[in-house]
């Protein structure tokens, strides 16, 4: 199950229609799709269609069973069409930070419930809030995707680096690293300026930048205020073919991904069998003997910091761990209780998006 958070703190830059257009699209594509609104402005509620929402029936109903009993998501999401569901908001949810943002676990309250329940979704899609706050950073954490649309525009650029700070911090603080992917929105593609914030979006984004643009289209505004999909409104405008290239993207993306983990077990069993034919060993080692936990986090391993990549304690103080690796040029760091570091014992660094350097090694 993949869990994809819209976020960019701006409003206005088309999380909405992004989050309910790219479910539609999924649902499109054969794949079961939950939409889930934690924004109280519940924008993607209404537009899609849900005018009248219980509160206890709403992603709120979700948050207080944290504090008495409520419901679980499969009780709360509502069916919208073949293979979509949308845990609904509403305007109360503006109340929860309040209440809940002093519990230890707040930041964790959607993940738990989503991983409390059993769902038998492909794709779990959350609109957020036009903020970096508790709800938000709650979307954030229970991600393992955040994708940021960015409308062609100047002003919608510089929420972009604060976003990214946010994610480094929910690294940092909760030990959790989603993929951020920058979607290019409203594309104009007549307007030289257009031209030129794709440049700048590229600059940011790098390869972690969306190929699908989003070109502007009136239509989606339309289907808007008729509360349709664009699937629904219009289905042959151009909207609704660039939702479908977005949707085929990150499919392809998905299944390679999920290739490559394969193809790492294989490699890994093939060592086993026949010994080192092609990968090299590589030796993480980091010093700390005072450290509780130290993981290793690099493109090689996605930089997912689960018990798979903790490295072993030695007797001398060292942290250990070994992987098998292909020819190649990879990025690294580690992290050390919640603290992310450059490996001391290698000068090659190369800079990151998020301001900060990566420890760098070719095999
Ligand atoms: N590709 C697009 N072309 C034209 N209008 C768009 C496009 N994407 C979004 N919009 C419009 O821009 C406005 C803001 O979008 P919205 O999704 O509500 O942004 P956010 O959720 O970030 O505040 C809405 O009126 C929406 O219909
Ligand atoms: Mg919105």
């Amino acid at each position: 199950m993949k869990i994809i958070a819209i976020s960019n703190q701006k409003g206005g830059c088309g999380k909405t229609t992004v989050a309910t257009n790219l479910s539609a699209a999924l649902a499109q594509k054969g794949q079961k799709t939950l939409l889930i609104d934690m924004d109280p402005q519940s924008h993607a509620t209404i537009g899609l269609g849900i005018l009248k929402v219980d509160p206890f029936h709403s992603i709120f109903g979700l948050f207080v069973n944290e504090i008495r009993k409520g419901k679980p998501i499969k009780e709360i999401a509502t069916n919208l069409e073949n293979n979509l569901d949308i845990v609904p908001s509403h305007i109360i949810m503006s109340t929860v930070e309040h209440e809940l943002k002093e519990r230890e676990d707040g930041l964790l309250i959607l993940t738990k419930a989503i991983n409390r329940s059993d769902l038998a979704y492909d794709y779990i899609v959350i609109d957020c809030p036009p903020n970096l706050g508790f709800l938000t950073f709650n979307a954030l954490r229970a991600a393992n995707e955040i994708i940021v649309p960015v409308e062609a525009s100047a002003f919608s650029i510089m929420g972009v680096g604060k976003l990214i700070s946010m994610v480094e911090l929910i690294k940092i603080k909760l030990h959790h690293a989603p993929h951020v992917k920058g979607l290019v929105n409203m594309y104009d593609e007549y307007s030289d300026f257009a031209e030129r914030m794709v440049g700048k979006i590229k600059y940011i984004f790098k390869d972690k930048l969306l190929k699908t643009i989003i070109s502007f289209d009136i239509s989606l505004r339309w289907a808007q205020e008729k509360s349709e999909s664009i699937f629904k409104c219009e289905p042959k405008s151009r909207a609704a073919h660039d939702y479908l290239a977005l949707a085929d993207e990150l499919l392809a993306f998905d299944r390679e991904e999920s290739s490559e983990n394969i193809y790492q077990e294989m490699r890994k069993i093939l060592h086993g069998v026949y010994g080192n034919v092609y990968s090299k060993e590589k030796v993480f080692r980091f010093y700390a003997p005072k450290a509780k936990e130290v993981y290793i986090v690099g493109d090689f391993n996605n930089w997912k910091m689960d018990t798979s990549n903790l490295l072993e304690r030695k007797k001398n103080g060292d942290w250990e761990k070994s992987f098998y690796l292909l020819p190649g040029k990879y990025r690294y760091k580690f992290v050390v209780d919640g603290l992310w570091f450059w490996d001391p014992q290698n000068t090659e660094k190369e800079p990151n998006p998020y301001g900060d350097f990566d420890s760098v090694f070719q095999i």
